[in-house]
Formats: structure tokens, C-alpha cells, sequence
């Protein structure tokens, strides 16, 4: 591994993001070959002997796993109604994070991690990473000119959303594609169009597809597929 400033090697190895990871240099509560380091941009690499708080940290003890988040669940790491969480349902050594949100009411494929750094940068709006959602939708006829209002933009109340990719899979189910991630977005944009979703589930995030991953299960990405999640969010389509 190549040699990285200090607060990205704590970032990439999952212990606070990078913007945190400064702070606790900066307190001095990290190590490196047992010297306090506080600056944050020392280079360090996997023979360092990085440690924060006196345990080694190293980029190896990095975790992704997909869950298909069921209805009813929230995915903020703690809920002030009690509601269960999408990190109760993934049982870790690890402190994990939402890598992003779904609605309570929305199902799918959501992704967690202790990796700061690639949370950031998968949910990061410069890199608009594509999201697939299918939808059931009332009334279930959808005419002509509310799927190309979707595929041009619609007007929402925080602005103009990017042209999504749609297509009508049979009478009320549309799979829509949008590499934005504003609140509640596939919905306001069908409501916009004078359609309510009914259902609403997120088939793909990026290059991940939910696949097989029954709803409530969950499952732990390869070295490969993290790769390739790393590789799409690095990738800037427009400037
Ligand atoms: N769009 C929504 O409306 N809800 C979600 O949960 C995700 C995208």
C-alpha cells in the first residue's frame, strides 16, 4: 500500500471520517511506531504501526456489507422512536454506518460500513453515483408525458432534478435510475407527475445490484465488489 496522510489511513480504515480523524490527531489520541503524531498529514502506511487509542488500526479490518432493508426500518444509526435500525440488523465487531439513507417506509438495498472514506465519497453529490429504484405507482396508468417529464427533470420545491433514466416495466411498475440523493426524491418526483408511489425499493447502488439478498438478510461485500463500489464513486461524470 502506497503511503497516505495520517487522517485518510484512520478514515479509510474506519475509525472516525476524515474531517474527525483530524480532530482526534489533533488531540493527540493517535499514535505512530509509539510517538504521538498531531499532524495529520504524516504519511503512513500498513508497517507504520499506526494506533488510535493504543489498538492498531489497519486498512485490513475494513467492512462493507448489503443489507435489503425491510419496511419499517430507519436508517440512521440510532432512532428516537425506537424503531428498529438498518445497523441492528447486521451484527459486526465493527461500528458500522448507513452509507447514506432510505425512507422508513422504503425497502432495498442499502449499504454499511466502518470505511469513512468510501461512505463519503459513495454519497458524495459530485460523484453522482447512479441509484436504481423500482416503484409501484397509483393511478397506474402512466402516460407518455409524465415519463419524459421524469427522463427531462421536474420542477420540485428544492429545484430542478437531472434527467432520470425510466423505464415502464408493465402498467403501475416503473424502475427509475437517479445519481442525485435528495430527500424522499423518487417520490416527489412521481408526485410530481400525478403519480404516488405505493412501493418503493431500491434495486442497485451503483454497480451493486440487490440481486437475490432476501428482505432483512444481509451479506458481506468481496475485496472485489468494494473495488468496484471505490472505482464508481471516483469516477466524476460531469464537471
Ligand atoms: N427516493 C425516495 O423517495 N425515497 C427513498 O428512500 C430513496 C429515494
Amino acid at each position: 500500500m502506497l503511503a497516505v496522510r495520517l487522517a485518510k489511513y484512520l478514515a479509510h480504515s474506519g475509525v472516525a471520517s476524515r474531517r474527525a480523524a483530524e480532530r482526534l490527531i489533533a488531540e493527540g489520541r493517535v499514535t505512530v511506531a509509539g510517538e504521538v503524531v498531531t499532524d495529520p498529514a504524516r504519511d503512513v502506511d500498513e508497517t507504520s504501526g499506526v494506533r488510535f487509542e493504543g489498538e492498531p488500526v489497519g486498512v485490513e479490518s475494513r467492512e462493507v456489507f448489503a443489507l435489503n432493508k425491510p419496511a419499517g426500518v430507519v436508517s440512521t444509526a440510532r432512532d428516537t422512536h425506537g424503531r428498529p435500525t438498518v445497523v441492528s440488523l447486521v451484527p459486526s465487531e465493527r461500528r458500522l454506518y448507513p452509507v447514506g439513507r432510505l425512507d422508513a417506509d422504503t425497502t432495498g438495498l442499502i449499504l454499511l460500513t466502518n470505511d469513512g472514506e468510501l461512505a463519503n465519497q459513495l454519497t458524495h453529490p459530485r460523484y453522482e453515483v447512479p441509484k436504481t429504484y423500482v416503484a409501484s405507482v397509483v393511478p397506474e396508468g402512466v402516460p407518455e408525458r409524465a415519463l419524459r417529464a421524469l427522463r427531462e427533470g421536474v420542477e420540485l420545491d428544492d429545484g430542478l432534478t437531472s434527467p432520470a433514466l425510466v423505464r415502464l416495466v408493465r402498467p403501475g411498475l416503473l424502475e427509475i435510475t437517479i445519481s442525485e440523493g435528495r430527500k424522499r426524491q423518487v417520490r416527489r418526483m412521481l408526485e410530481a407527475v400525478g403519480h404516488r408511489a405505493v412501493a418503493l425499493e431500491r434495486v442497485a447502488f451503483g454497480p451493486l445490484r440487490l440481486g437475490r439478498l432476501a428482505r432483512g438478510e444481509h451479506r458481506r461485500l468481496s475485496a472485489a465488489e468494494i473495488e468496484r463500489l471505490r472505482k464508481a464513486a471516483a469516477t466524476i461524470p460531469r464537471s
